[in-house]
Order: C-alpha cells, then sequence, then structure tokens
C-alpha cells in the first residue's frame, strides 16, 4: 500500500526492526537521561556490550544508582556529571568537563527530554521544553563536536520525536509570549527545531566522518509527562501506557544505530526506531531551519565551524 507522505510514519511503524550485535569495546558514548525510560534502557544495552557509558543527569542520586548497576552488569566505571538542562550554564560545565575527561568520544546520544502542559520560563527566559529539549542537546552536540571530529568516525544520535508533527515552532515567539501555551506544540516545537538543526549539522559535519541522525523511539513506557501533577498522571498511568511498548525496543533501536556497520556513513536522516522515514513538511523547510540554526547558536552562546 502506498501512503502520502504525511502518513509515511504509518508505513515506517509497521516495518521489522533491525539488531545489532556488533560490539562496542574500547567505545566511549555519551547519553543524556540516562536514568530513566529509554535513556536508561539505551544506556544498559551499550554498557552490556562493553561501551564506556559516560552521561549526563541532573540528579546525584539517580547518578550512583545507574553507576551501581552499570558496575553490576559491565565491571565498568560510568562516568556521570551532573546538569540540570534547564540551566545552559550547567549543561556547558558538564559538557566542558567531558571534554576535558575523554581525548576520544564515539557516540552522543542526545536524549534527556520532558513534555509540559504549562508554560514555565528558565532562569535565563527560555521556555523550558525548548531548552532541555533542543537548546541543551545542541549545547551539548555543539561543545562535543571538535572531540567528535578527533575521533572519527563517530556518530551523534538526536532523539526526537513523531511529536515533531505537533509543529508549533515560531522564530518570533519561542518562548510563547504571543500565544496560548499548547503542551503539545510546545513539544513539537522543541523537537522541530532539534530536527531542523539535524539537517544544518549534517551539511556542515560533510567530510569529517560525523554522522548525524534523529529518530523516534517508539511509543513506550517512561516517566515522561509526569511532572503535570496527578491528573496528568492518572490520565497516563491508566490510559496512556497500557498501550505503550517497553523502552527496551527503544534501547535495541538506539544500539542499532549506534552500532551497527549498516549505519556507517548514514547521516541526515529520521529513523522511526531503525527504519527510515520522511519528516513533516514542516520540519523540512531549510530557510526556516537556517534561521533556527543562528538562533540555537546565539541562544547558547556557540559558533559550530568544523574544522577539517
Ligand atoms: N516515551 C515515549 O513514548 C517517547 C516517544 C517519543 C519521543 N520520546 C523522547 O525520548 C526521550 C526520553 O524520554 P523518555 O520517554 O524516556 O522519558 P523519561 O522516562 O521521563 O526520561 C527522560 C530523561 O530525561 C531527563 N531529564 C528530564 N528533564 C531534565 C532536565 N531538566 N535536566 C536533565 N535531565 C532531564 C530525565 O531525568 P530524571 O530521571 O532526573 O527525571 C530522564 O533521565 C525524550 O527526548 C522524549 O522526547 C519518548
Amino acid at each position: 500500500m502506498k501512503y502520502p507522505e504525511e502518513l509515511d510514519f504509518l508505513r515506517a511503524g509497521r516495518l521489522p526492526q533491525k539488531y545489532s550485535s556488533e560490539p562496542m569495546n574500547g567505545k566511549v558514548c555519551v547519553i543524556t537521561g540516562a536514568t530513566s525510560g529509554v535513556g536508561y534502557e539505551t544506556a544498559i544495552r551499550l554498557a552490556k556490550a562493553g561501551a564506556t557509558i559516560v552521561t549526563i543527569v541532573r540528579s546525584k542520586d539517580k547518578a550512583a544508582k545507574l553507576k551501581e548497576e552499570i558496575r553490576a552488569i559491565s565491571g565498568k566505571e560510568a562516568h556521570c556529571f551532573i546538569a540540570d538542562f534547564t540551566d545552559l550554564e550547567q549543561v556547558r560545565n558538564a559538557a566542558e568537563a567531558i571534554v576535558a575527561a575523554y581525548q576520544n568520544i564515539d557516540v552522543l546520544i542526545n536524549n534527556a527530554g520532558l513534555h509540559m502542559t504549562t508554560r514555565q520560563l528558565t532562569t535565563e527566559g527560555h521556555e523550558v521544553v525548548f531548552c532541555v529539549n533542543h537548546l541543551a542537546s545542541f549545547l551539548i552536540t555543539a561543545i562535543l563536536l571538535p572531540t567528535m571530529i578527533r575521533s572519527a568516525p563517530s556518530r551523534i544520535i538526536q532523539v526526537n520525536s513523531e511529536g515533531h508533527r505537533f509543529n508549533g515552532l515560531r522564530l518570533n515567539d519561542l518562548t510563547w509570549d504571543k500565544r496560548r501555551y499548547k503542551g503539545l506544540q510546545g513539544y513539537g516545537a522543541s523537537k522541530t527545531a532539534q530536527l531542523m538543526t539535524v539537517w544544518e549539522l549534517h551539511d556542515l559535519l560533510q567530510g569529517t566522518g560525523v554522522t548525524i541522525n534523529a529518530m523516534h523511539p517508539g511509543a513506550v513506557k517512561s516517566a515522561i509527562g509526569t511532572n503535570n501533577g496527578l491528573l496528568y498522571n492518572l490520565y497516563s498511568r491508566y490510559i496512556i501506557q497500557p498501550m505503550l511498548k517497553s523502552p527496551v525496543i527503544s534501547g535495541e533501536a538506539l544500539y542499532y544505530l549506534a552500532s551497527s556497520p549498516n549505519m556507517n556513513g548514514i547521516s541526515g536522516k529520521f529513523f522511526n526506531l531503525t527504519n527510515e522515514e520522511i519528516s513533516a513538511k514542516h520540519a523540512r523547510d531549510r530557510e526556516m531551519g537556517k534561521k533556527i540554526f543562528e538562533i540555537s547558536q546565539e541562544l547558547t552562546h556557540t559558533k559550530i565551524d568544523p574544522i577539517r
């Protein structure tokens, strides 16, 4: 059956998944948001395959628990750097500490993310979801990039979402001053911005040996949205969660994208788990993408200019 472009996610969502059993010994993998859901399963999968796990997480207690689990699984020490992604200064410090500690970085998985039903601003004045889901991942990528270029071939994977289809991105209103905040659109704005910057980075990284792709990790059980109060939690627990799959499938998919030789040199794509998919048309607006790339550099005080 031929689906129209807008419904390509239905086609991609039905395809069988691909798996990798490629070992990851000696590979340094940085993954954000590894304390829960998608990121947790991915970190465990990578650790089981011998990778060195480096994370940026916001909770010291959760970091200690994660380190203990990874030590038990792999006998290796995971390295957890602490940062709350609503504070870009903390994110910058953590990312700079990572590049100071590691000569090589083989894989970066920007996974940390959230969904909010209400508009909140960070102390710097960014809308929280836009800051955590997009600006923080942009900043980490910018800071880790020189090391990843030196470590090439290396891979960047942005954990995006089919939720980018909700859009909501307006260049003249990133903080939702001019509109009533809608959670799904706020989430869609952040994921659209991230996706647009993937295409820009893909072009900039030509010839460097660093690939960048985005992926939707499936509709899976996780803690996402549980920050939105009792009513949302009850709705999520009893209505949404029973329909969702285990985040183990997300961990396997990210493992495939991070490790499979089939992914050598593949870049600038959007995957539904492990299958390539056409993203929403608005996210392929390259003119707007160039503007959001510039704005993201300004807001994170970065200048991405890969030296080949
Ligand atoms: N679950 C799905 O069905 C689904 C579908 C599409 C896309 N996604 C994407 O998958 C990614 C992972 O989400 P998930 O479903 O696994 O949700 P999750 O279980 O809530 O995990 C989110 C992770 O991000 C971290 N995080 C959230 N806010 C943060 C902040 N301010 N500073 C630092 N870390 C923060 C969380 O840390 P704590 O443990 O400290 O809270 C946690 O480790 C997100 O990018 C999400 O948009 C998920």
